[in-house]
């Protein structure tokens, strides 16, 4: 084995990964380059932007600040794993619906924040949802239409409907 680099064995997306990698290598680098999946994106590398919201163990984290050797053991959850499990399959529907998404850049940061807000405050209030998302940058929409959506499926999700 080489010495600068690690075994890891993590579980993305309901699968277990075993790997070797730098000590230094960012999670969402090891997600995009080393397993192709490339939903999570990145933007500022700083942790201010939000792009690269992934899940481990079930808990947001930012990709760009997470090192891949520090989820070791752990489960990690991507923007690809929850599309193919259906769980966001209402507030995806409700984002094409609003137009809540322009260039798509933001927009899996966004939807995996969203994600974790329609869980952790489901009677969220519009000012709720604006706060819970402040840490989601995106620059084309303007953020109305995504406010608009995440409180759709709040309301749908409490009256038991689908959005
Ligand atoms: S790329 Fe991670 S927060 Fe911006
Ligand atoms: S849709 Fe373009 S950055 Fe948000």
């Amino acid at each position: 084995m080489n010495t600068t680099t690690q075994s890891v064995s993590i579980t993305v997306n309901g699968q277990a990964q075993r790997s070797l990698v730098q000590p230094r290598t960012h999670l969402v680098d090891y997600l995009r380059e080393e397993l192709g999946l490339k939903g999570s994106h990145l933007g500022c590398e700083h942790g201010v932007c939000g792009a690269c919201t992934v899940r481990v163990n079930g808990q947001n984290v930012r990709g760009c600040l997470t090192l891949a050797v520090q989820t070791d053991g752990a489960n990690v959850d991507t923007i690809e794993g929850l599309s193919e499990t259906g769980e966001i399959k209402d507030l995806q529907a409700a984002f094409i619906r609003h137009n809540a998404l322009q260039c798509g850049f933001c927009t899996s940061g966004m939807l995996m924040a969203a994600s974790e807000l329609l869980t952790a405050q489901p009677h969220a209030t519009r000012e709720q949802v604006r706060e819970w998302i402040s840490g989601n940058y995106c620059r084309c929409t303007g953020y109305q239409a995504i406010v608009d959506a995440v409180c759709e499926v709040l309301a749908s999700r409490r009256q038991g409907v689908a959005a």
